[in-house]
């Protein structure tokens, strides 16, 4: 098969691996950009031993050759991308100009936004969402706004951008001492230090839709990154327990600049269970020894918060829903694990139950808290699986339960990842051999 562009994007609630397989595939591309959130995501690395944590900063960076793109979607935050940026290089990692491009309409998270997010979680209590209290929420309201939004583009222009923040700051003041009795931020400080960020990365910001239009032209291969899971998409995801922008492949043409038809080949990650952080319904959640067991060996805990994050069985109904709306080719299934004491089964929910009712499709209505799921019991496998390279290295167990995943999402499962280091990943039905 002929891929030329490809998408990569989380079917779950975040964390499925994503950062791997853009690493994996980000090689043989010209440019990886993101279209979507902003540092709530936490895409990790794993670079001959070495770690790298990336949240700003797309996955390509670490490839000599591959320009970086921050696309119009995706909500800024120039201290955090500065700070990564400067940790990068520490590490002997070349991020200037020539590999990473800022989008100017691209919406700057400022103080006052992680302010609110977290003042504002504070005060709902058992109602809060659970945020990563980046500040994400309102910087996207602000974009919403339009009035007290600021773009990066903005902090190039520091007379109307001083001008402009006076406004807003004085604004936000009254907002926040009047709901959250917090004591007001300086405009003029402000105006300062984003300024000065302005300045720094000045030479990467530009108009990164027109150079991605005309690599589509030009036929050079972009890769698409997404960032946190399907299931907390704006539109699509568990509403209200979402995050505040598109992040399906719906996303990319909106938040990258592009035409919808140059999405091309897409890949949908998701772990061989499930896992979740903040609120929110999550179905086959296991509040138990089984969930412990799962974070323990699948080391679920936030890259970005730190947080222990809630784990559970694969949901194959939700995950075709996630598949379907991004248009999914194949599936790369991450953080295949291997069973333990705990663990004697693989579970797969094959379909909920409410009300005595079988429901076999997902459905954004349904009260999701209150579904019952119906598994299929699959035997785990306790031989080791990390170092296993091809697909037959794996035991007939595994190799029956991806079968079976295969089956219930109607697509192939491409690629395989049995541990964080580059080389373990098995291609398996993938059209992507020669990109990996
Ligand atoms: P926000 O994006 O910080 O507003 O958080 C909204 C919800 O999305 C919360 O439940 C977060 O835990 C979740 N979330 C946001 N980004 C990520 C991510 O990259 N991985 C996993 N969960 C995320």
């Amino acid at each position: 098969m002929d891929v030329k562009n490809v998408t990569v994007v989380g079917l779950q609630w975040g964390d499925e691996g994503k950062g791997k397989v853009v690493d994996a595939l980000g090689r043989t591309c010209r440019y990886v950009a993101r279209y979507c959130g902003g540092a709530n995501a936490g895409h990790s690395v794993n670079v001959r031993g070495e770690k790298f944590a990336l949240h700003l900063i797309p996955c390509g960076i670490l490839h000599p050759g591959v320009v970086n793109i921050v696309g119009n979607g995706v909500a800024f935050d120039p201290a955090v991308a500065w700070e990564e940026i400067e940790g990068l290089r520490q590490r002997g990692v070349k991020v200037d100009e020539t590999n990473l491009l800022l989008s100017a309409s691209a919406h700057v998270v400022m103080p006052y936004h992680k302010l609110q997010d977290s003042l504002s979680e504070q005060s709902l209590g058992q109602a809060k969402i659970g945020t990563t209290a980046r500040g994400i929420g309102p910087c996207y309201a602000d974009k919403a706004c339009r009035s007290t939004a600021i773009r990066l583009g903005d902090l190039t222009r520091p007379d109307e951008f001083r001008a402009h923040l006076r406004i807003i700051v004085e604004n936000k003041n009254r907002l926040l001492s009047a709901l959250h009795n917090a004591a007001p931020l300086d405009s003029e400080k402000i105006a300062d230090e984003y300024i000065e960020f302005g300045r720094r990365m000045s030479k990467m910001i530009c108009d990164t839709g027109s150079i991605l239009r005309k690599a589509c032209k030009a036929g050079e291969r972009i890769l698409f990154e997404g960032g946190q899971g399907s299931m907390l998409d704006v539109d699509h995801g568990t509403y209200p327990y979402v995050t505040s922008s598109s992040v399906t492949a719906c996303g990319i043409p909106a938040g990258a600049g592009v035409a919808p038809k140059n999405v091309g080949y897409v890949v949908g990650v998701a772990k061989s269970y499930a896992s979740r952080v903040g609120s929110g319904p999550f179905p086959t959640e296991q509040d138990n020894e089984i969930g412990n067991a799962i974070r323990r060996r699948g080391k679920e805990f936030g890259t970005t918060t730190g947080r222990p994050r809630r784990c559970g069985w694969f949901d194959a109904v939700a995950l075709r829903y996630a598949a379907d709306m991004s248009g999914v080719d194949e599936i790369a299934l991450t953080v295949l694990m291997d069973g333990d004491d705990t663990i004697e089964t693989f579970r797969i929910c094959t379909a909920y139950e409410l009300d005595g009712r079988r429901i076999d499709e997902y459905d954004p209505s349904l009260p999701l808290d209150k579904v019952k799921c119906v598994y299929e019991d699959w035997p785990a496998w306790k031989t080791p699986i990390a170092s296993a390279r091809k697909f037959e290295d794996l035991p007939s167990e595994a190799r029956a339960y991806i079968d079976r995943i295969e089956q219930l999402l109607g697509r192939p499962v491409g690629v395989i990842s049995v541990g964080p280091p580059r080389d373990a990943t098995l291609l398996h039905h993938s059209a992507l051999k020669g990109f990996i």
